[in-house]
């Protein structure tokens, strides 16, 4: 994920894009083909071990615009102790090379466990990213339960391409993609423990779910999505289900058992264990963890000005506005959450562990084309079984529970400062018009941001996806780079002229590329120290100094967390900042409008979310000025 990592511890010429079938919505295949996902997923390479001195060598490249000469030349002499011939990096190296004979990805495992399951802070906000669909045309109940009635049918449709293994093969740079993360975010869900998390996925058991869980007034409900042939509810058949659900919950409140999960993991792990040794308690959260997905129905959102319309969308979709809105009406750790308010809010919210956000942003794309086809009819005849509700016993140790998770997450709502703005000047065709990746247009443009507003570079981080390889999950284009850094001093300095500051420019878009091509192909830096420090650690040897320095920490304090998730519906994902005083940054680059998504803390005074979504504005108009006032030299 976007940085995660810093808690914790130039090949191809070509642009490579992550390439989705154009048509994912139709047909879906009415045969399953057994065997397919597998055979796909043979066919991949595993993920290569990039070679010790390439990396030590990047490494150190990556660390000069962000650290002190002195302590450049302090990580220098570490790595030259680590790299010499018998050493303990050439020792660390050997072991990383025989687990990546062994097993089917020598990082996935690793990864998910340093980044995701042993990582401690709350999902909510630090890890779970939100994203925020274009507002739907309904304002009311009726609306609103029969969109939500579309879309759990659209989602049972792409279900059925899963299912089937009829999924289109996904391509970056002409290369096949892994495609495993599909198969994790149904039916499954992270469950809390006291030191540690685990995930579970009920797709893979022998008797796959059939249901979804429903949450309405904090009230959840057990809805059985397929009739007893097999075949999924019609939208309309859901429709009637979902207005019992909201009649069942409507007058009547309950204690916000969901906000449970919005908690510290230790202290959620805590009060799990202690709510589930009740019967009724273990058996109602067993059905909402085995559950296909959750569905939120949610009641009342804060008044709000069309101006400041998405960004509270977007606090929805994050954490729900705090105890006194929708936080309660969620189950956090659910892998994926569907939310739907009354007035048109509509999106969603994932548990980041078994999955980035393209797969979650391919099902929502094709759920979204499925509504916009899907008209609803007369309500059908025959009356199905009332959806279940789920019944907690809830004691006076799980009401203190309650009310401590009720002040951390009105602590942390009130802590987040969340700016989302459509830059409406120009998307992706700019850049291309000056053939520039419009990827490293972007990150050129956050570098200048972030510049003119602290007048210095930041450690900052963008998801590369290494999907490329088998079971492959992200690995990190360190977008600070040397050339960035020249191009961001240059940039205001008005003793430098115009046609140097766009070669100084065209220097940082094409080093920002040469990473991205080094990053998705497996040869990037970061996952493999992280891999060097988990095996030394395995062979339970003292952890290198090279972990121990300061420009480490340094190089992982992400001020900027960065994250780039296209989609076919005008759409934009969030999160929050990796670090307490940083920024989190999502964006959607259409082809003539970008969403951005900015996050920051607001007890960290340097920080400002709306100040930074300005200066990232300025910055990219300022360069297209730039460019087009500039001639270039013949690329
Ligand atoms: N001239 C003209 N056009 C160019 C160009 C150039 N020099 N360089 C790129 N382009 C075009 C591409 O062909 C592509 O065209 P399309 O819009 O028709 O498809 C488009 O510009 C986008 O390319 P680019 O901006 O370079 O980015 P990308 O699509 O290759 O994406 C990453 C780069 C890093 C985002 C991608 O490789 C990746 O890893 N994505 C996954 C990230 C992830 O997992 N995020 C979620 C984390 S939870």
């Amino acid at each position: 994920m976007w940085g995660i990592c810093s808690r914790t511890v130039a090949g191809m010429v070509k642009p490579c894009r992550l390439m989705r079938p154009r048509h994912l919505v139709k047909p879906v295949s009415a045969t399953r083909v057994a065997g397919r996902y597998l055979s796909h997923q043979k066919g991949l390479p595993g993920l290569p071990v990039p070679p010790l001195q390439q990396t030590c060598e990047r490494y150190i490249t990556a660390l000069e615009p962000i650290v002190e000469a002195e302590e450049l030349q302090r990580t220098r002499r570490l790595l030259e102790d680590f790299q010499k011939a018998g050493g303990l990096g050439e020792k660390l190296q050997r072991g990383l090379e025989r687990r990546a004979g062994r097993a089917e990805n020598w990082l996935s495992d690793w990864w998910v466990q340093v980044a995701y399951l042993d990582y401690r802070l709350p999902v909510v906000v630090h890890s779970s990213p939100g994203l925020v669909l274009p507002r739907m045309s309904f304002s009311d109940k009726r609306g609103q339960i029969r969109f939500a009635a579309k879309l759990i049918a659209g989602v049972l449709d792409f279900k059925t391409m899963i299912d089937n293994e009829a999924l289109p093969v996904e391509y970056l740079g002409g290369k096949p993609l892994c495609m495993n993360q599909y198969y994790e975010v149904l039916s499954s869900c992270r469950i809390p423990g006291l030191k540690r998390d685990s995930v579970v996925n009920h797709a893979k058991s022998s008797r796959p779910p059939k249901h979804i869980t429903v949450v309405h007034n904090h009230q959840f409900f057990v809805l059985d999505v397929y009739n007893d042939d097999g075949s999924p509810l019609t939208a309309d058949q859901l429709s009637v289900q979902l207005e019992k659900i909201c009649s069942a919950s409507s007058g009547t409140s309950s204690e916000p058992v969901g906000i449970l999960t919005t908690q510290h993991r230790d202290t959620w792990g805590k009060a799990y264990a202690g709510l589930v040794k009740d019967k009724t308690n273990r058996e109602s959260v067993s059905a909402i963890q085995r559950s296909i997905f959750t569905l939120c129905l949610d009641g009342a959102t804060p008044p709000v000005s069309d101006d400041s319309y998405r960004s509270c969308a977007a606090v929805q979709m994050l954490h729900g506005g705090g105890s006194r809105w929708n936080s309660g009406n969620r189950w956090f750790d659910k892998t994926l959450q569907f939310i739907i308010g009354e007035d048109g809010t509509c999106g969603a919210n994932y548990e980041h562990a078994p999955a980035e956000g393209p797969p979650i942003v391919a099902l929502i794309d094709h759920v979204v084309e499925f509504t916009r086809k899907l008209e609803l009819g007369q309500p059908p005849t025959g009356s199905l079984p009332t959806p279940r509700k789920l019944h907690f016993n809830i004691t006076a140790d799980i009401k203190k529970d309650i009310e401590e998770a009720k002040n951390s997450m009105n602590t942390l709502a009130d802590d987040l400062d969340m700016r989302v703005i459509v830059f409406g000047h120009f998307g992706k065709n700019v850049p291309k018009a000056h053939k520039m990746s419009p990827d490293a247009f972007i990150q050129v443009a956050l570098q200048l941001a972030y510049y003119r507003t602290y007048q210095r570079c930041c450690a900052t981080y963008e998801s590369a996806s290494l999907r490329m390889f088998r079971l492959g999950r992200t690995d990190t284009i360190r977008s600070a780079s040397s050339a960035s850094a020249s191009f961001v001093r240059a940039f205001d300095d008005s003793s430098k002229q115009n046609t140097e500051k766009v070669d100084l420019m065209d220097k940082a878009v094409k080093a920002h590329r040469a990473y991205t091509n080094m990053a998705i192909s497996g040869q990037a830096i970061d996952r493999h120290l992280l891999g060097l420090k988990m095996q030394a650690m395995e062979e339970k040897l003292s952890v290198p100094d090279l972990f121990k320095d300061a420009a480490y920490a340094k190089a992982l304090h992400y001020k900027l967390s960065t994250s780039q998730v296209p989609s076919k519906t005008d759409c934009v994902m969030c999160f929050g900042p990796v670090v307490p005083n940083g920024y989190g940054v999502c964006y959607n680059p259409m082809e003539d409008h970008i969403n951005f998504a900015v996050s920051a803390f607001n007890t960290c005074k340097e920080t400002n979310a709306a100040h930074m979504a300005e200066a990232v504005e300025k910055a990219l108009l300022d360069i297209r000025t730039l460019l087009e006032q500039t001639p270039r030299a013949k690329l």
